[in-house]
């Protein structure tokens, strides 16, 4: 066992607050179970008291403890966990309202990270980690990341290298027919979660979130929650880039001459590793000098559909 993992998980148990790397991105991480420790993590990112917690497992048999288990989201958790999926379910007493920001539902989710793994097995308790940036800010894919915004609030950061995935997990509900819906598109794509469900689940998209007033059973799709610090306008299919020294643009795969600082997601068009640069390259962007930024969107496929998402909701809305 890591002495790092050692030392975390006693932090845990002692209601301290951990930075805990995961598949998709790193997570503010704090014992589930207890009410203290749970709302030193709202204190610490500033984050409004309704918007709930993901709760994270290292089995089923965790879940099992911290939810009710209808039997498709049985399947879908033998299909995809570990990974990035995310299920919100009925939730147990053993959960504090305060997770569940006073919600009868809970979001479960078993990260694909092996020191996330450990952690939770060496803590034997359900961690809850939102990411682990200040709230409204761009979600953090490094340990430096966690560091530069939360350092003085942990106990200590577990370094698991690059999320290997780089945006959060497919949050997905279920209705009273027990019919899927995605509340957050994420690091698991629409078509893996088709393949099993029989079905393509529909994606609540932002209009319809506000249309339907989901935001009381989502409240974290506001539309700015990734809003980086410096203004983002997207730009047209058909739009040219802007140029100026006050620009900085965040293209998909090709270069984009005379601004002030040009971040590419994937020279090769690759979607996977487009992901994986995502938010590192829009806390560049935000560092570096310029006063505006423009993004272009990726191809709406697999990833691509929650990398756009993130993209939107920088830009703040539609
Ligand atoms: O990949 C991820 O999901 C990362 C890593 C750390 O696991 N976590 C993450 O947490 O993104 P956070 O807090 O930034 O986002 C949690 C999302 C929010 O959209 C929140 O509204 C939703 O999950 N959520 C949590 N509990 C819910 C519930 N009971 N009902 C509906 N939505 C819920
Ligand atoms: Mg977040």
């Amino acid at each position: 066992m890591d002495d790092l993992v050692k030392e975390a998980a006693e932090a845990i148990l002692a209601g301290k607050l951990v930075g805990m790397p995961t598949e998709t991105v790193y997570g503010l991480a704090a014992d589930a179970s207890s009410q203290e420790a749970v709302l030193a993590i709202f204190a610490a990112k500033n984050r409004p008291h309704f918007d709930p917690l993901i709760v994270h497992v290292s089995d089923i048999a965790m879940a099992e403890d911290c939810a009710l288990i209808n039997e498709l989201a049985h399947k879908l958790m033998k299909a995809f966990w570990p990974g990035p999926l995310t299920l919100v379910l009925p939730k147990r007493d053993y959960i504090p309202d305060e997770v569940s920001s006073g919600l009868d539902t809970v979001a479960l989710r078993c990260p694909n990270h092996p020191l996330a793994l450990a952690l939770i097995e060496e803590s034997k308790r359900p961690i809850a980690a939102p990411s682990a940036n200040l709230f409204g800010r761009i979600s953090p894919t490094t340990a430096e990341h966690v560091r530069e915004q939360l350092g003085d609030s942990l106990a200590c950061i577990i370094d698991g290298g690059p999320s290997s995935i780089g945006v959060e997990s497919t949050v997905i509900g279920f209705d009273a027919q027990k019919t899927v819906y995605v509340l957050r598109p994420g690091g698991l794509s629409v078509d893996a979660l088709s393949e099993v469900l029989g079905y393509e689940p529909s994606v609540k998209s932002m209009e319809a979130v506000v249309a339907e007033d989901l935001n009381s059973r989502s409240p974290g799709l506001l539309k700015s929650h990734y809003a980086p610090q410096v203004p983002v306008r997207i730009k047209g299919p058909a739009d040219e880039w802007p140029t100026g020294k006050e620009w900085g643009c965040l293209a998909f795969q090709d270069a984009v001459e005379g601004v002030a600082h040009n971040e590419i997601l994937s020279a090769n068009g690759d979607i996977t590793e487009a992901a994986q640069n995502l938010f590192a390259s829009l806390r560049r962007l935000e560092a570096s000098d310029v006063q505006q930024i423009c993004v272009e969107l990726v191809p709406e496929e697999g990833l691509g559909i929650a990398i756009n998402d993130r993209l939107k909701r920088a830009a703040g809305g539609a």
